[in-house]
């Protein structure tokens, strides 16, 4: 998952990490970062016809951003329950979207959409050794 600018700016590092512990998702890794446009850009490559792109890279190069490994079983379904859907307004009371976000754009949080993409994305972030430091920890 991805803490987005506006999350990090609302100071919500905090509260989605709890919300996420608490659903039963392990932490792998994590790292503040500035994206740049680059980056963000070969991250989201996969809309990179839509007409939001620009946008989208604008904003998630418009400040330090949280990228966290995950790793639950059906973790990907805990994530997107908790966080919601994408557009605010869409998505279930309770959940951070719903919760925190201002647009379908700046929405707090980005989760990856399959199991697939999680191993890419993950992996876009993070290499094994991050990723196996809590290995030692008791369940
Ligand atoms: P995310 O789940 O990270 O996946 C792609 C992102 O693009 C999405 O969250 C939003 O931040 C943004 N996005 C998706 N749809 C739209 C839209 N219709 N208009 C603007 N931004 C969008």
């Amino acid at each position: 998952m991805i803490i987005k600018p506006d999350g990090v700016q609302k100071k919500l590092i905090g509260e989605v990490l709890r919300r996420v512990e608490s659903a039963g998702l392990q932490i792998k890794s994590l790292r503040l970062l500035q994206l740049d446009r680059a980056t963000a850009s070969r991250f989201y490559s996969v809309h990179k016809e839509r007409p939001f792109f620009n946008s989208l890279v604008e904003y998630m190069t418009s400040g330090p951003v949280v990228v966290v490994a995950l790793e639950a079983p059906n973790g990907v379904t805990k994530l997107r329950t908790l966080i919601g859907a994408t557009d605010p307004d869409k998505a279930d009371e309770g959940t951070i979207r719903r919760l925190y976000a201002e647009s379908i754009e700046q929405n707090v949080v980005h989760g990856s959409d399959s199991p697939e993409n999680g191993a890419i994305e993950t992996s876009f972030f993070f290499n094994t050794n991050e990723m196996s430091l809590s290995n030692s920890l008791q369940e």
